[in-house]
């Protein structure tokens, strides 16, 4: 079945509403300059803003969170530390495993999700080189496409007797080729060549295996792309010494967690690289790696990089595509041109200095809607 991702209609006038989670950490003061550089630039967005954060404490704030980003379909949203009363959120926007015994959903605080359709069942993450960065490993291009629902985050753990711990991995054929079906389809899209799935099928002959059999079957769906899988550890050692050869890459959820990270790392670190999550109704733009920076927040020292191209990522879902690209553009040729870093990269920019410049190149190349 092929993957429909719709975003939902504009209002009237072609406007859109959007969920604004400012979260913590640096989250709130990152998410202020996104509505600084939509307002210079005259984003037909308007933001919802609602308060999901580690100092929330009841169910009813997290529900209704869940019901902006339903109304809205799209959010936008700052990191949050993960305390326990935030699992029922973090949980709705991923995952629910419909054969789970209905006492075990209830005993993780689970019921309340049953609908399919929320799932962001898609983490799609690119990691490129950018010249005007620093790092040990240059011409990088690799999407990462993590199963966002199952695997080692199904939350189903116990302890059978004292000092013996069950975690459970769940691995299903359903979503196995979902997630699969929706990374080769974004690689014919984007104009990849390879798709490679990375699981350890040589340990976890089930779970893994089944992933990994599912990624064949699509592949045969797909002959104009080469399809290869590799072992989860040599990934990532390859990774590290030769990131070049990879394309597109498929995973489940952990190994997709812990590979984005080291790409993330690859190309500059957590400051620059977008993320985002997509299911059939709802899509949710974040930073990759999804690190709340609590220790640098409110210094005006974090970069704003991943949280706006995030926000472009956005635009793209909404299909306002000229409005993404003006504000992508700035913020590369920042990042690469005028080259005003801020710390994590090793320059003495502040946050609101490189966001002062992006609004400078955008001014500088003419707004849009003088255009329009
Ligand atoms: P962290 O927030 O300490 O970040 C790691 C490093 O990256 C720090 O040195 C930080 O200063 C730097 N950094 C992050 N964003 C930056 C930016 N925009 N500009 C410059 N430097 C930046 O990471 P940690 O300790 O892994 O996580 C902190 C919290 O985030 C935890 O509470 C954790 O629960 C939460 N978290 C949530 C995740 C989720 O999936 N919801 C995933 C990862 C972390």
């Amino acid at each position: 079945a092929k993957v429909r991702l719709e975003p939902p209609p504009a209002k009237y006038g072609g406007r859109h509403t959007v969920t604004l989670i400012p979260g913590d950490g640096i989250g709130p003061e990152l998410l202020n300059h996104v509505k600084e550089v939509f307002r210079f630039c005259c984003v037909p967005v308007d933001f919802e803003v609602v308060h999901v954060n580690s100092a929330v404490e009841t169910e009813d704030d997290i529900n209704n969170a869940i019901t902006a980003i339903r109304r809205n379909g799209v959010a936008l949203k700052g990191n949050i530390e993960t305390k326990h009363t935030m699992l029922s959120f973090v949980r709705w926007l991923t995952f629910v495993p419909s054969f789970v015994p209905l006492c075990l959903l209830m005993s993780v605080g689970l019921l309340f999700i049953s609908d399919t359709t929320t799932h962001l069942y898609a983490n799609v993450m690119h990691c490129q080189s950018l010249p005007g960065v620093q790092t040990r490993h240059k011409n990088i291009d690799i999407m990462i496409i993590r199963e966002n629902t199952e695997g080692e985050y199904s939350n189903l753990e116990h302890e059978n007797v004292s000092g013996v711990v069950e975690s459970l991995k769940i691995i299903t054929r359903t979503n196995s080729l979902r997630i699969a079906e929706y990374a080769f389809q974004l690689a014919r899209e984007k104009g990849r060549k390879r798709v490679t799935a990375v699981h350890k099928a040589n340990i976890m002959k089930l779970g893994d295996g089944l992933f990994l059999q599912c990624c064949r079957e699509v592949a045969s769906d797909y002959p104009d792309l080469t399809f290869d899988s590799m072992i989860v550890d040599n990934t990532t050692m390859q990774l590290v010494s030769k990131p070049q050869q990879f394309d597109v890459m498929v995973m489940p959820n952990l190994y997709g967690n812990v590979v984005s990270n080291v790409c993330a790392g690859l190309v500059g670190g957590p400051g620059l690289v977008p993320g985002a999550n997509y299911g059939r109704d709802y899509a949710v733009f974040e930073t990759a790696t999804r690190n709340t920076g609590k220790s640098i927040a409110g210094k005006n020292i974090a970069n704003p990089t991943a949280m706006l191209l995030a926000s472009c990522m956005m635009l793209d879902h909404l299909k306002l595509y000229d409005y993404a690209s003006m504000i992508r553009n700035a913020i590369l040729s920042t990042m690469n041109e005028t080259r005003l870093h801020t710390a994590d990269l090793g320059g003495q920019g502040t946050t609101s200095e490189v966001v002062q410049s992006i609004m400078r190149v955008i001014q500088s190349k003419g707004s849009l809607t003088s255009e329009l």
